[in-house]
């Protein structure tokens, strides 16, 4: 696999499942990963963990994100995955929610990169797909830890280091701080940096590319209730080479973005019943932030129950 050159779906917990990610690579995204499983989840109840795993052969290159402590537990995790048919494992060290944190999984690994390195290093050993991490800036405040741990981690083999820029403690509060990601890759030219961090609008991608020099963008929130933001950022980004002309915003035309709704919903419906459509009502209310009306449409939300409820309140409001 090649990490150069891509826009990224990061992986959300409760948000980026096989339906979604597929709707995100129809719309430019050029590679996504599940959100995260426990690595000792996926092995003492695979049946359990398992169903964050299932994804649909159109969203390759697809990657599987594991979370653990234990570099062996990791070493299996990996080894499922690649069993399971993904094109590369992304490791989570990262997550900053005290649940995962406390059992020294997640964030809690940036403060010992030494132990940083021998998960990456049993994980790159399980397999033979590429390995990737996924870090934030430190677990306290302290400065660079970033360098430590990615050092150790490209010792280890990984392919690629995604850095979203913040320490643990800020949780999503405050700015990511892009200068890390420039510093990350100054500090391993050779190495791919994939950068994550508030990018927002069309032109984000473009700057966070020129103001770090990562090798690729990797976007989160910003998909949630948008799909085609991949299309726009990739729009200002031909624009910003010169290539082609830039383009307004991300927003898609209005059929179109009815017609995407309603497939997302049919899809959750398909694969999940009628759970599937109570997920979507976060969904809804995401792709109706900035739609006039949308304060309405979130407080009938509750009465979206089955498919006739959901094709109905969507079509009154898209
Ligand atoms: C709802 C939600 C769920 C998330 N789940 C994960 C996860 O499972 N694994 C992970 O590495 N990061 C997770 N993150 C962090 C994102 O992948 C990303 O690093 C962060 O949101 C910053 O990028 P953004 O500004 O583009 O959103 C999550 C973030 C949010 C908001």
């Amino acid at each position: 696999m090649d990490f150069r050159g891509k826009l990224i779906l990061a992986p959300l917990a409760g948000v980026t499942d096989t339906t979604f990610r597929r709707l995100c690579r129809e719309n430019g995204a050029d590679v996504v990963v599940t959100e995260m499983v426990s690595a000792k989840g996926l092995l003492c109840d695979p049946s359990r963990s398992g169903r964050y795993l299932d994804y649909d052969e159109a969203e390759r290159p697809v990657g599987a994100q594991l979370f653990g402590p234990d570099p062996g537990e990791i070493a299996e995790g990996a080894a499922e995955v690649a069993r399971r048919g993904f094109d590369f494992v992304d490791l989570n060290m990262g997550c900053p929610v005290r649940k995962v944190t406390g059992g020294g999984a997640g964030a809690a690994i940036l403060s010992d990169p030494r132990r940083a390195g021998e998960i990456a290093r049993a994980a790159v050993r399980a397999v033979r797909i590429p390995v990737t991490a996924k870090i934030r800036s430190g677990f306290g405040t302290e400065k660079d830890a970033y360098l430590a741990v990615a050092r150790e981690l490209f010792d280890a083999g990984v392919a690629a280091v995604t850095l979203h820029p913040r320490h643990r403690g800020q949780m999503f509060s405050g700015s990511a701080d892009w200068g890390h990601i420039a510093a990350l890759k100054k500090a391993f030219p050779g190495e791919i940096v994939i950068g994550n961090g508030d990018v927002r609008s069309p032109g984000d991608a473009a700057r966070m590319f020129a103001q770090t020099g990562c090798d690729s963008v990797m976007v989160g929130r910003a998909a949630m209730g948008n799909p085609w933001i991949f299309a726009a950022l990739k729009r200002e980004m031909a624009a910003a080479c010169g290539a082609a002309p830039g383009g307004s915003g991300g927003s898609p035309a209005s059929g179109e973005r009815l017609a995407l709704i309603l497939r997302h919903g049919e899809e959750m419906f398909l694969r999940q019943g009628m759970h599937g459509i109570r997920e979507m009502r976060k969904h809804l209310a995401w792709y109706s932030r900035g739609v006039p009306g949308a304060a309405a449409f979130r407080a009938e939300l509750p009465g979206v129950t089955d498919p006739d409820s959901f094709r109905a309140a969507v079509g009154r409001f898209f």
